[in-house]
Formats: structure tokens, C-alpha cells, sequence
């Protein structure tokens, strides 16, 4: 299987071959994912939500990230694994972006980051990147900026915010981004910012004109019932899996039907007899 990183990345690109990014935050989910040529990984802050039960991605810590994104990193031998940056660990200072960044590479093991923003985050951006880190650009419905927003909507619909969407992403470009996520904007939007930056740009409910996507994994596994965007399609009922054999699991403990023998271990009977 081919090894994924940054250069692929911008290769797939001028080949105009589509690429898959999911998110994960385990080893063995992370695993699964990589055995079957993912091209990329992002441990997302999403973590907040799906994995800790918060309402939004602004409690996630550093610390959080760090523990998660190791984790995937031991599970990932193909694919690119981008470690999300947390509210509030690239927005104080350009110091703390290099900082924070450079722990996602040296203690957590991730091969290039995440940060949310445009025109607001490229001097952080052009610091993290002379510090010989890549990293991807996150527009459209960022979450971190959630209270801003006044809640999760799409973005980029009028004259004016569509061209600062556009603005945003050459913004990125001119600062080294090696790719940027498009969340939550117009197809049609998306296809134009795709066509004017030579970047990839990763999809999430931004329509097929991207070059690549991103899922939650949960979201299209239908593992997470809190709440389901439009966007999202579901490929595997494993939400529905779980519980059926969660449910056969407890119906036979009650009933003794498990364990059985041959989930035991024996011991020979000259022992056993020393034992009364
Ligand atoms: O945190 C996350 O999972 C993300 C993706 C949805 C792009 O930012």
C-alpha cells in the first residue's frame, strides 16, 4: 500500500485523483481504517463531541489531543495522520501556535496539523510551516468559532461572505497550507475555491467538487445518535451492530448460555482433586 504524505497529498491533486480522509481518535479504530488505504486521518477535535460527550470542541485540551492523536498514530503505517489543534492553542500568540503544533509532532506523532480560520490565522500558519511543520486550513463552518457563528450554520452563503471564503483560501495557499478543509459551504462555492488554489481541498458538506472528503466516523457509521447534519450519508449501520450484540451478549449472561465450554479454560483432574 502507498505510503500518504504531504507530497501525495499535492500530487493527487495535479493527477485529479480524489482523496479520503476520516476522522479517528483509538488505535484499533485507527487501524481498521489504514488496512483498507484511507489516505489521511485527522484526529479532529470533534473528539470533544463524539468521543467525550461535550456540546461543542471548545473544552478540548491539548493534553486531549496529544492522548488521542498517539494512539492513532500507533494504529497508521499508510496513511497521513494530521493532529487537530484545540480552541484557544493557536489563537493567543504565533508562539503558542509553534509551540502546540511541534507537541503534536514530537510527543503525539501526528506528520502535520490542523488549525481553523483564514486571513486571521496565517501568520501562525507561516510560523508553524517555517518550523518545518505542515499544515491544513479549516474555512467555512469552523467550530471553534461556534459563539460567533451563534451556532452551527452553514457558511459562505451571501456576495460577501462567499469572497472572503475565496480570500481566505489564497490567504492560506500564499501562507503554506499543504491542504484545507472546506466545511459546510455551497457546492458550488467550494468547486470555485478548489479551482483557484492549487492546494487539495477536503470536503465536509461541500459537495463532490472538492478533491477530496472527510467524514466523522461516527456520523457515517451511524454510531452517534445525538446529532446527524445533513450531509452526512451513512455507509454502515454499525450504531444498529453494537446494540444487537450488546443486547445477545446481556440476554446470554442472564440466561448462562455464555460462557460456554469452549470459551473456558481446563484443568487436568489430579490437580483439581488436590483442591477439595
Ligand atoms: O474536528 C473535526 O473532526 C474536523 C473535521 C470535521 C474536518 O475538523
Amino acid at each position: 500500500m502507498m505510503k500518504n504524505t504531504v507530497s501525495t497529498f499535492l500530487n493527487s491533486k495535479i493527477k485529479g485523483e480524489k482523496l479520503t480522509m476520516l476522522t479517528a481518535y483509538d488505535y484499533s479504530m485507527a487501524k481498521l481504517f489504514d488496512g483498507c488505504g484511507i489516505n489521511g486521518i485527522l484526529v479532529g477535535d470533534s473528539l470533544g463531541m463524539v468521543c467525550l460527550g461535550y456540546k461543542d470542541t471548545l473544552s478540548v485540551t491539548m493534553e486531549d489531543m496529544i492522548h488521542h492523536t498517539k494512539a492513532v498514530a500507533r494504529g497508521c503505517d499508510n496513511c497521513l495522520v494530521v493532529g487537530d489543534m484545540p480552541f484557544m492553542s493557536y489563537q493567543t500568540s504565533v508562539y503558542d501556535a509553534v509551540k502546540n503544533a511541534g507537541r503534536l509532532i514530537k510527543e503525539a506523532g501526528a506528520h502535520a496539523v490542523k488549525l481553523e480560520g483564514g486571513a486571521s490565522v496565517c501568520e501562525q500558519v507561516e510560523a508553524i510551516v517555517k518550523a518545518q511543520i505542515p499544515v491544513m486550513g479549516h474555512i467555512g463552518l469552523t467550530p471553534q468559532s461556534v459563539n460567533m457563528f451563534g451556532g452551527f450554520k452553514v457558511q459562505g452563503k451571501s456576495e460577501d461572505a462567499a469572497k472572503a471564503l475565496i480570500e481566505d483560501a489564497k490567504k492560506l495557499e500564499a501562507a503554506g497550507v499543504f491542504s484545507i478543509v472546506l466545511e459546510c459551504i455551497p457546492a458550488k462555492l467550494a468547486e470555485i475555491i478548489s479551482k483557484e488554489v492549487s492546494v487539495p481541498t477536503i470536503g465536509i458538506g461541500a459537495g463532490a467538487g472538492c478533491d477530496g472528503q472527510i467524514l466523522v466516523y461516527q456520523d457515517m457509521l451511524n454510531m452517534f445518535s445525538d446529532f446527524k447534519p445533513k450531509f452526512v450519508k451513512t455507509f454502515a449501520n454499525v450504531g444498529e451492530a453494537i446494540k444487537s450484540g450488546v443486547t445477545s451478549y446481556i440476554k446470554e449472561v442472564e440466561e448462562g448460555v455464555f460462557p460456554s465450554e469452549e470459551h473456558g479454560f481446563k484443568i487436568d483432574e489430579e490437580t483439581l482433586k488436590k483442591l477439595y
